[in-house]
Parts: C-alpha cells; structure tokens; sequence
C-alpha cells in the first residue's frame, strides 16, 4: 500500500507536448512545466500526472518508447525532469510518469535486437511466433502482428498501433503443444519484468513519486480473468512496498476490482469498455447536458466499488484525458461547472485534464499529430492568456504542436479567467478547496447513493461525524424531492436555493448536515 499523500491529492494531467513551451520551438517542455507550477498549486491541484516524456519517435504522442532510460530531447534533458521533481517537492507536490509497460516502439533498441535471426540478450524480450506464417488470431490482449521486414523468421505481436510491439510477460494459458508461447515464469518473460523493474528503479531514484500505468490489464497474454497479469503486478507491488514505499502506481484498466486485486492504489474508469461513462459527459445526451441518463454508468460503478477494498477502493472518475474528446464539446460551461461539482465530491482521487479547469474546446477538424486521429483536439495548447498563441509559446503560430483554439482564447485563458470571480477556474479552485477543507470529501471516505435514477443526482459522503449531501441537478426542470436538506450549504452553484423541496434547474449544493 502506497503514501498516504495520495488519499487527499488532486492531480492535474499535463500532456508535455502542449502545456508550455519555454525555447520558442512549438512543443512544450519540462522548463515550460516548471514555471507553471504555482499556476497548478494555486488551482489546488498537489499532484501532476505527465504523459510520456521519454525518447521517442512520437508515432503514438510518446507510447512508443524508444529508450526507457532518457528524456526526449524535445522536453530537453533527464537533468530538467530531475529539477522538475525537486520544484514539486519543495512546493509540496508530487509527480507521476506515465509508464508504457506492454510495448516499446519498434525503433527502440531492444526490437532492434530481437528482429535478429541470431539468438541474443533481446531474442525473447518481445512475443514472437514460430514463423512469419503464423499469426494466429483472437490471442487475448493480443491486437496484431507484424510480419516481414525484418531477418528473424516469425511474426511480433502487436500490442496497440502497428509501431508498438507487444513486450513478452509471457502466456497465462498456453495451447497444447505450442513451443513459441512462453510461460509467464520462463527466462524471456522473466527478464522483461526485471527491465520493467529496473526502468521504475530508475525513474523512483530520480525522485519521481509513481506511474499511471498504459494499458496495465494488458501484459500477459490469453490470460482470461486476468490472473497472469494480476499476479504480476502483485509481484511488483511486494518489490515496490518492500523498495519504495510511498510510491504510487495508477492503473489504466478499466476494471477496478482486478486492478486493485493487482495491487494498484487506484484504477480509471475509462471512456472504452463496460464503464459507461462516457453517458456522463460524453454522448449525444449526457446525463450532465441534463437530458441523459446515468443509471448504466452507477449500476457498473457501485458494484466497482462495492467490490474493491470493503468498499472504499480508489477509483478515478477523471474529467477527461488526451483520449477523449474535451468536456466543451457536449457541455455548456455552467453544465461543466455542475459536472465538476460531481467530479471534485465523489470518492476517489480527482484528474482534472490540463484546459478543462478554463473550459477549454475540443478544436474540430484538425489532421492527426502523432497519432492522435480524433484524439488530436483535446491536445492543443494550453491557454494561459491573452499574448500571442495564448501565452503557450513565443515561436511562430504555424509551429505550433497542433493548432490552438483561436476563435476563443482571448476569453478562454488562465490570466483572464482567474481575474473573474465567476469563471470556470475559480468555481474549480473553490470545489477543490472545500474538498479539502471537508475530511467526508476525501478519496477514500464513505459514500452513500441516494439517487441516481433520472434527476437530481443525490449521494452522501461521510467520515466520522461528518456528513456532507451533494444534490445536482443538471436538468432544465425544477425537481421536487425531499432530500432532507437541512444543513449548512457550503456551495451553491450560482447562489441557487432550495425552497419547499424544490431543487432548482441547472444546480449543484453541498451540504453539510
Ligand atoms: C493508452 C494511452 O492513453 C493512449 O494515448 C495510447 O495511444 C495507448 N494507450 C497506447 O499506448
């Protein structure tokens, strides 16, 4: 079990590339992040989840890695990242790296190494078949192979796009007489691990505070009920308890009850899978538009949670992330302030996406960078005010990472907003604050579902003598409900009342009872 820090932080995800770019060549950088730190402190915000930083040739924006070991040269040097974790610390702070555990790049050397006819270190490091004629398929956590163009007579499985070779941690259930499937104990498997072990080390000793974890559900390969991967992980997390202690690893599954079986402090839920919680925020009617439903997404989170830990498992609701499309899209902004009045009261540790904190859009009809496809505009560059390209960076507009909102950042920026009492920001700043002034409102404190079936959301969070209500109501009908309401507010979205049981449109209370 990792710090204690974790249980009371509030972490905001920095996509490098696009945050701030601190030598005028388009892409941000780990300087560009240093300045920005009081900006994300004086948020509320304590702890940063950094997408991929290491060397790369950015086919998938950074996950696929190149060299473990080193900070790409865009983001400047592993010196930089080391002072990026001593700023954070002494601003007391911590920093998570984002740690692409099934899959290299197929530039990385190791690949290099394996596509090799000749046996050597690196032969098995990756999953290969018997022959480039075999690439069977329906192997579970398997997406495709890649086959010829290279000496060594076999096929490499594929772990996400065609670019990212799967890493070997072996076969949970191998097939009868199958001799290129390893088990999860044999040599090949076994030193991947310790790689995996050995890059943590490395990171952990430079100062950094944990991992979210990139497809952590996915290592071993046909590993139904995902046994072989839990297991490993849970070796790792007896090394990590044993080496570092008070370090955190977050997982990118999509299955809490496995992930924190698997010894991860925290697991997302995500926008793909059985989550259903893009029904939230993200389709044609989402239930925070007020006109949507979230009854598919409570039924698969409560029984989560009612499984993970006794009920008080850390599961992740994130605001959004560089996968998904931004809140802006299919929300309005009071509609996202509503939605962060949720996101900032439920159990779990908060992700709050660089931009959503100012509402910033989702940047329609840009070609794909890096890999991105659709993904492309929820990664544009961060809007600190009104100077050009928005504050992000002094180098000419045409090269910039990916094209920044123009139509809206004179209105939708850092500077602009912080100066209005009534913008997004400060309606985050003041839900993270009260978060944690409140011990109810923290990660793991209890939580009780009143309604979630249509209109107002109504739950309550609790640790020892205090309770607290939160009532939202997003929908455009006043609602009658006695909700037992007495109490003091603590925060009110736009200074609405509930009078007579009614709870107005378009509200948010917290309640302290
Ligand atoms: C999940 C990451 O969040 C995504 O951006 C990436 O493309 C895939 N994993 C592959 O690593």
């Amino acid at each position: 079990m990792a710090g204690k820090w974790l249980d009371e932080a509030v972490f905001y995800e920095i996509y490098p590339q696009s945050f701030k770019d601190s030598n005028a060549d388009g892409i941000g950088d780990i300087n560009g992040i240093i300045e920005k730190l009081d900006y994300i402190r004086e948020l509320g915000c304590d702890a940063v989840w950094m997408n991929p930083c290491f060397d790369s040739p950015f086919v998938d924006a950074g996950y696929d890695v190149r060299d473990f070991y080193k900070v790409a040269e865009r983001y400047r040097t592993n010196e930089d990242l080391k002072r990026l974790c001593t700023a954070m610390h002494e601003k007391g702070m911590h920093l998570i790296l984002d740690l692409v555990a099934g899959h290299t790049s197929v530039e990385c050397e190791w690949f290099r190494q394996s596509c090799l006819p000749e046996k050597n270190k690196y032969t098995d490091r990756y999953v290969w078949t018997d022959t480039v004629w075999n690439a069977p398929n329906n192997v579970g956590n398997i997406m495709g192979w890649l086959r010829g163009g290279y000496d060594r007579d076999g096929s490499a499985a594929v772990n996400f796009f065609t670019a990212q070779p799967a890493l070997n941690y072996g076969f949970a259930v191998k097939d009868e007489g199958c001799d290129w499937e390893q088990s999860v104990d044999d040599e090949g498997p076994m030193s991947t691990r310790a790689e995996l072990k050995n890059i943590m080390k490395f990171w952990l000793d430079m100062g950094v505070d944990g991992f979210r974890v990139d497809m952590a559900g996915s290592l071993v390969k046909n590993d139904p009920g995902s046994q072989g991967t839990i297991s490993l992980w849970q070796d790792i997390r007896k090394w990590l308890d044993r080496e570092y202690p008070d370090a955190v690893i977050v997982s990118e599954w999509g299955e809490a009850d496995k992930a924190l079986k698997a010894g991860f402090d925290m697991d997302f839920v995500l926008h793909f899978g059985p989550s259903h919680y893009p029904d939230l925020f993200r389709t044609e009617h989402p239930y925070f538009a007020g006109h949507g439903s979230a009854e598919a997404f409570f039924d698969v989170y409560l029984n989560n949670l009612a499984k993970t830990k006794d009920g008080n498992g850390l599961i992740c609701i994130p605001s959004g992330n560089h996968d998904m499309y931004r809140l802006a899209r299919t929300l309005t902004p009071d509609e996202i302030r509503i939605a962060f009045a949720f996101l900032l009261t439920m159990p779990g540790i908060p992700f709050i996406y660089y931009g959503d904190e100012l509402g910033m859009n989702y940047v329609e009809g840009l070609h794909s960078k890096e890999g991105g496809y659709y993904r492309t505009g929820s990664r544009s560059p961060m809007q600190w005010d009104r100077s050009v390209n928005a504050g992000f960076s002094n180098a000419p507009a045409s090269m910039l990472y990916v094209p920044q909102d123009t139509a809206h950042m004179d209105q939708i920026n850092a500077e602009t907003e912080m100066n209005d009492p009534d913008s997004i920001w400060n309606e985050v700043r003041r839900l993270i604050a009260l978060r944690q002034q409140h011990p109810s409102l923290s990660g793991r404190s209890d939580f009780r579902m009143i309604n979630y079936h249509g209109y107002p959301l109504v739950y309550e969070r609790s640790s020892g003598t205090e309770r607290i209500l939160v009532i939202l109501n997003p929908s455009e009908n006043d609602i009658r409900m006695d909700t037992g309401t007495a109490g003091t507010v603590l925060y009110s979205f736009a200074q609405k009342e509930i009078r007579d049981h009614v709870i107005p449109a378009k509200s948010a209370f917290i309640i302290l009872q």
